[in-house]
């Protein structure tokens, strides 16, 4: 049977393709798999009493120690008086295409264990246990088929634990803190609360860990608590009434992952999260582009401008003119405008059932807008705030996107601003995860893409349906406009990349060139101006906000790097990489041989040595590299940047000297 199982393993390690390699299901008893590597191992026990544990090692040293699985359903449990009926492994090798992404080919390469089990408890449940391990992680979840003995489920409790085999340095935001927009503490785990997904851990040098989820669907957000010790304990969003989830067979749990590498910089090129998702559900996705945007936005975050009507409203019919005016010279491909549409007069967050998705403003006419902006070749982005009101925009969704079809307006921008939707449900609970799951099949409909502020924590769904582009589930570029603390300070943007990033592409909005007049007095971008640059490539997204207001980039030759910042790759790479310290990008333009690079520092300067030899070793190039000046700093100096041009080639490195708080952008031209 061992051997039966190596040769598996063998078979999968050779076969690369593009279409799915799946062997056939084989019966063992043994409740182990290992990764296609070997490197990663999962045991799956059971205890005299009938509980189940399971334990994840790497090169033979323990990540994971004996943690429980299970459910508590208020109609039964599962977990707890187990018996294995079966022990399937299985292998699966793919390479498949994103519609877009950070690379233009994913391998989908994995073992799989799946346990069937039967309990009493108190009426006999059949249910399985899904192991898959991959080269750099592993993913489980519970499948409880249709059967007779069971209708509806209402789970209480998940009893998933990872129970961490060392006290690691964890990075983390408060599980149910203003849908995630936090800045990342590092602590001990064992001194962590409850914390949201992802959970990025440094176990030791050599290992990195970040637990998360994938492929939530119709279930609530996974957030962990420790019970003791460097013990996790899942701890799903309730609802407001306590239980978690109600649903009913047959159920997937969405998956639970945990990436397990070497380095920092590994954590951020594991594609599992997505290998985990199902893949795309949308029959013709050529109506699904990646974008670069600017908007009417910072200009009402900074006061300049109001999203209610008045004197100072931002979203005219003639100030959308001259952003579309600007959008079309600059090569931009959207204009997000906010405020052009009935609901924001008055306390909006609180009365967000008044917002109208269809009614613009009488200063806005919408009709002119976009026939004007397709004479421009430059579309409409609409924006839908519901202020947390899902029941007013679910009873409005058809009607608006049906709008926005026929207008011609193929991006739109949502938001959730209050603490609960509808006055009762947290964002992450299942009530907020079934709504934004309608908005999104149903823009897709529409051939609508969505980036979403506000959300429930991404789970790489974006796999299944492309059209969700973007979403916030951050601290991001708006603090740097009102947060009385000053805004966000220079760890946290290289901190976010293998945190909340990990979930997914980030509308982080960066591109704020001009610090002038800020209001709170002390409240501006924490950084130089070469990182905002930078921090256009460092922090994916496919629809990309150059955020400032226009009249911000007139006569600055540094905004070239963002104008010309492709938001769809076709590689990816990260020469360097610590938590809350340093990073370096480099990735390759899916439409052309350029390389870009961004490279982002903490409050330290840094000075770093890219190896250039990702290049092509059979020609020459430019790079034109915008650099913080000699006496950049992002406190006192955040200004000058150096703008230059080297020839380069494969056998080059560039040496990029970062100030404090600082960054570096690049392009890479063949000659
Ligand atoms: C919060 C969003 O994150 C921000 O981008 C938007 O401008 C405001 N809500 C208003 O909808
Ligand atoms: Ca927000």
């Amino acid at each position: 049977m061992k051997h039966l199982f190596l040769a598996v393993i063998a078979i999968s390690l050779i076969a690369t393709s593009m279409s799915p390699f799946l062997t056939s299901c084989v019966k063992s008893e043994a409740m182990t798999v290992v990764s296609p590597n070997g490197k990663i191992s999962v045991d799956l026990k059971k205890d005299s009493s009938g509980k189940l544990y399971y334990t994840v090692s790497r090169h033979g040293s323990s990540i994971i120690d004996s943690s429980r699985v299970g459910l508590e359903c208020k109609e039964f449990r599962i977990g707890n008086n187990a018996e294995i009926k079966a022990v399937k492994h299985s292998s699966f090798d793919e390479t498949w295409r994103p519609v877009w992404g950070e690379e233009s080919e994913i391998r989908n390469n994995y073992n799989e264990m799946r346990v069937e089990i039967s309990e009493l408890s108190p009426k006999m449940i059949e249910y399985a246990v899904v192991f898959r391990i991959f080269d750099d992680g592993i993913g489980f979840r519970y499948e409880i088929p249709e059967q007779e003995n069971i209708d509806s489920i209402t789970i209480m409790d998940e009893l998933t634990e990872f129970s961490l085999a060392e006290d690691g340095v964890a990075w983390s935001i408060p599980w149910n803190h203003e849908y995630y927009e936090h800045l990342y503490e590092p602590s001990l785990v064992s001194r962590l609360d409850t914390v949201c997904s992802p959970l990025t851990i440094k176990m030791t040098d050599s290992c990195y860990v970040a637990i998360h989820e994938a492929a939530l669907k119709d279930y609530a957000a996974m957030n962990l608590r420790v019970a003791d010790g460097t013990r996790l304990t899942s701890y799903l969003t309730p609802w407001s009434t306590g239980e978690k989830v109600f649903t009913k067979c047959p159920l997937c749990t969405p998956w639970r992952t945990m990436i397990i590498v070497d380095k920092p910089a590994d954590l951020l090129l594991s594609r599992l999260m997505l290998n985990l998702n199902e893949p795309c559900a949308i029959e013709s996705t050529e109506w699904i582009k990646p974008q670069r945007y600017i908007g009417i936005w910072w200009a009402m975050h900074r006061k300049v401008n109001t999203w209610e009507q008045g004197p100072i409203h931002g979203a005219t019919t003639d100030n959308t003119k001259r952003y579309i005016d600007f959008a079309s010279e600059n090569g931009y491909d959207g204009v997000l405008v906010e405020g052009w549409n009935h609901g924001w007069d008055g306390d909006w967050s609180a009365e967000g059932d008044k917002f109208s998705f269809t009614k613009p403003y009488p200063d806005f006419d919408i009709e002119e807008i976009t026939r004007y902006a397709a004479e421009k070749g430059v579309k409409l982005i609409g924006h839908h705030e519901t202020g947390g009101a899902t029941i007013n925009y679910e009873n409005q969704l058809d009607s608006a996107f049906a709008l926005c079809s026929r207008l011609g307006i193929s991006t739109v921008k949502t938001g959730y601003v209050n603490l609960l939707l509808d006055g009762k449900e947290l964002h992450s609970s299942q009530y907020g995860v079934r709504h934004y799951r309608n908005v999104i099949e149903t823009a897709a409909k529409y051939n609508v893409m969505i980036d979403n502020h506000e959300p429930v924590m991404p789970t790489g769904i974006q796999r299944t349906y492309p059209n969700l582009m973007t979403q916030e589930g951050l601290r991001g570029c708006e603090y740097d406009a009102w947060s009385a603390d000053g805004g966000n300070p220079p760890e946290h943007t290289v901190t976010i990349p293998f945190t909340r990033c990990l979930a997914g592409p980030v509308d982080y909005t960066p591109g704020i060139l001009n610090y002038e007049n800020p209001v709170p007095p002390y409240t501006r971008p924490q950084c130089t101006i070469a990182k905002q640059l930078a921090l256009a490539l460092v922090l994916y997204s496919p629809l990309q906000m150059s955020a400032d207001m226009i009249e911000n980039y007139e006569g600055r030759p540094e905004f070239e790097f963002l104008r010309r910042c492709p938001t769809n790759w076709a590689k990816t790479i990260v020469p360097e990489a610590r938590i809350g310290e340093f990073l370096t990008i480099a990735r390759k333009d899916i439409g052309s041989d350029d390389w870009y690079i961004g490279s982002i520092t903490n409050s330290n300067s840094h000075q770093g040595k890219i190896k250039l030899d990702f290049l092509d070793p059979n020609y020459e190039y430019t790079a034109t590299i915008f650099a913080d000046g000699p006496d950049a700093d992002y406190k006192d100096n955040p200004y000058p940047v150096v703008i230059s041009e080297i020839p380069v080639k494969h056998t080059s490195s560039l040496n990029l000297n970062l100030a404090k708080g600082g960054g570096a952008a690049a392009i890479i031209s063949k000659k």
